[in-house]
Parts: structure tokens; sequence; C-alpha cells
């Protein structure tokens, strides 16, 4: 006899398989899948592999084996139908012999659509938007803002003082934060697949925007490298321009068309790191759906604002934010945000919509 707790503690730990893929699976779905055994315990648990690996269901599946037979497979987007260079998980989980599958988002594509009532054709029970909000929200944000809106997701990092300021009067920046606030942001790359900076930013500060670990050294995979530099100011030095990554100097004239550009590329799931100047394109395009602000507990009274000119001139103008979480970090403060409304005309919701 299941437990009735079991199968939502196999949501969330679905979600969280999703969240530790974020970043290696794009164009494909982040996804999580737990597989239960009859008697509701945990046999086998898989996430998305990069484009061309076994799909979350089928590693589970492989991880579970005979005891997935009778038992309940909890996942976080309907399994596919379609043979693309996989597999369909739908027919993964009938050979399975799995009696129920618990699904959080339907499919949202004609073309890998039809899982679930394949599944329910071969006489297994299908729970379908389960929890749904949440894994929406969750790693799958970025891939399912790509198939609505045909752009990438976009996650907008500044670091700031108190005062929101994001470099000294001199230009100088480094560092605003303390070390684990600084780490974090290596963190947050790495569930990336593009990191874009303007060229105010790459000619002042000559970051290297590279994934690096506690000892400076590159580390695993590296998201691809942007900067935006309409004038071609870049210098042929530049540390951004170094082998450490792939590296694209786009010529975009506005964020739409820059996102069109890294869309093309497979790109799902942007970080943009400033400056303040293309974060204001980004905001007044309306084309940021979080931010996460690092808050160092200082003041500097002058230097630049951790935002351009938004062509905001009244409270009633101001562009709104709902704090998702909060935390201490070092001595800093991580705020992550989520936009409730865009300058950009169009309403935004959590689920990407
Ligand atoms: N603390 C932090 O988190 C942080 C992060 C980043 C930067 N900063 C600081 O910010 C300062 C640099 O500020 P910034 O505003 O000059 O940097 P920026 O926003 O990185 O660069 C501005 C430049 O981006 C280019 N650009 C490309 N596409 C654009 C678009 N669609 N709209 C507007 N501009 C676009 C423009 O130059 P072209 O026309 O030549 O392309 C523009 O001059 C530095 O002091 C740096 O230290 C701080």
């Amino acid at each position: 006899m299941t437990t009735p707790l079991a199968e939502p503690r196999a949501m969330a730990r679905a979600r969280e398989l999703g969240l530790s893929v974020l970043g290696t699976t794009s164009p494909n779905p982040a996804v999580g899948a737990v597989i239960l055994d009859s008697a509701g315990t945990p046999v086998g648990e898989g996430a998305t592999a990069p484009p061309g690996g076994p799909h979350a269901e089928v590693t589970a599946l492989a991880q579970a084996g005979e005891r997935a037979r009778g038992g309940t497979a909890v996942v976080t987007l309907e399994p596919c139908a379609h043979t693309g260079r996989t597999g369909p998980c739908a027919d993964a989980l009938i050979a399975a012999g799995v009696v129920r599958v618990v699904i959080a988002v339907p499919e949202p594509t004609e073309l890998a659509g039809g899982g679930a009532d394949r599944l329910r054709a071969a006489g297994i029970a299908v729970e379908l938007g389960v929890e749904r909000a949440e894994a929406e929200d969750g790693a799958l944000a970025p891939w399912l803002t790509g198939v609505r809106e045909h752009r990438p997701f976009v996650v907008w990092k500044v670091a700031a003082t108190l005062d929101g300021r994001v470099a000294a009067a001199d230009g100088s920046s480094r560092w605003i934060t303390g070390e684990q606030a600084r780490a974090a942001v290596h963190r947050l790359r790495a569930t990336c697949d593009a990191v874009v900076v303007g060229s105010g930013t790459a000619v002042t500060d000559d970051p290297q925007l590279t994934v690096r670990d506690a000892d400076g050294r590159t580390t695993g995979r590296q998201p691809l490298r942007v900067v935006v530099d309409r004038r071609g100011r870049l210098a042929p030095t530049a540390r951004v321009l170094d082998d450490a990554a792939p590296t694209h100097v786009s010529r975009a004239g506005t964020p739409a068309e820059l996102m069109a550009e890294l869309f093309d590329r497979d790109v799902r799931r942007v970080l943009l790191e400033g400056g303040p100047t293309l974060a204001a394109a980004f905001l007044r395009a309306g084309l940021v759906d979080e931010a996460v602000v690092h808050l160092a507990p200082t003041l500097l009274g002058a230097g630049p604002s951790l935002v351009g000119d938004l062509g905001i001139s009244t409270m009633a103008g101001a562009l709104s934010f709902r704090i998702v979480d909060l935390l201490p970090m070092g001595g800093d403060v991580q705020i992550r945000l989520r936009p409730t409304r865009h300058t950009g005309g169009h309403q935004h919701t959590d689920g990407g919509s």
C-alpha cells in the first residue's frame, strides 16, 4: 500500500532533478522523473541528459529495472510520444509495466504530444496537471518560454550597493559583493546557456564571463559568452575573446533581435549580466523574466545606478516585481524577483505565458 505522501514527495524530487540539469539540456526541456514501485518506494530517478542522450523517464526506468512493474512514474512533463533522437518515452513506460503515471505539465508541442493518450490507451491510469504551476515555474520555465514566445528566458543579474550603485564614480567595481555572492553568480552562470553583457561592461570591466570554481579554475560546460557591441568597441585582446569558452559578438540592434539570434543557436536560458544601459533596454522591451539582485551593505553615494533610463517619469509607471525569495549570502543579501508588470506591452505571469 503506498503512503499518501509518496507521490507529492516524488514530484518534489522530480522538480529538483529537473533543476539539477538546468543549463545542460537546451534546446530540450530539463525534465525530472521518479519511479515508485508498487509499494510507493522510490526505485529510480532521472533527469534529461544533454541533447542526444536519454530522456528523464528512460534513465529512471533503467535504474528501477523490474521494480517498475506495477509501479508509478512521476514526471514533470508529459512523456513524449514521438521518436526524435531517442524513442518515445510513453512506449518505454508501457514496456516497463508501470500502472500509473503522474504528470505535472501537459506537453505543449504537437510534435511530441499524445503521450498521455497513448499511455491511457495501454490501460495505464494517467493524472495530468499535478502541481503544474510549480513545475512550470521551475526548470521547465526556459523551455516553455521558448515554445510559447520563441525566445529564451532571461535572468537579469546585478550586484549593487545599498544605494543601488553598480560601480564607483571612478569606474571601479571590484568587488561590490563578497565571495559567497560571487560564487553564487558562477553557479547561476552554470544554469544558463548564454551570458550576455553590453559593450560598456566588456570595455570597462574586461570580464572573462566563464564559470569558475573557488580557485578561479574554469569548470565543466561553459555557457556561450555574448557581447552586444554595435560599434565594434571590443578590443581583440579582451578576456571574453580568450579560448576558455565560446564567444559570440553580436551587432543586434535591439534586445529582441539579440534574443532571436540566440534562440536560433538553441539558447533557452540567458543570464543578462549588465550593465545598466543594456539592462534598461531589456526591461523596456519587456524581456526580463527574473531578476537576481545581490545587495551589499555599503554606500557609495555616486556612480552608475543599477539600471539606466527606463523612460518612466511618474510613480504610477514604476516597473514592479514580486519577491520570489530572499537569502542572506555571506555579508550580502540575494533577492530573486519576477516582474509583475512589464513596460514592454505584454503582461507576464509566473508560468512564462
Ligand atoms: N555591479 C554589477 O553587477 C555590474 C554589472 C555590469 C556592469 N557594471 C558596471 O556598469 C558599468 C558599464 O555600464 P554601461 O551601461 O556602459 O554598460 P553596458 O550596458 O554593458 O553597455 C552599454 C552599451 O551596450 C551597447 N548596447 C548593445 N545593445 C544595446 C541596446 N539594445 N540598447 C542599449 N545599448 C546597447 C551600447 O553600445 P554600442 O551601441 O556600442 O553597442 C551601450 O553603450 C561599468 O562601470 C561596470 O562596472 C556593473
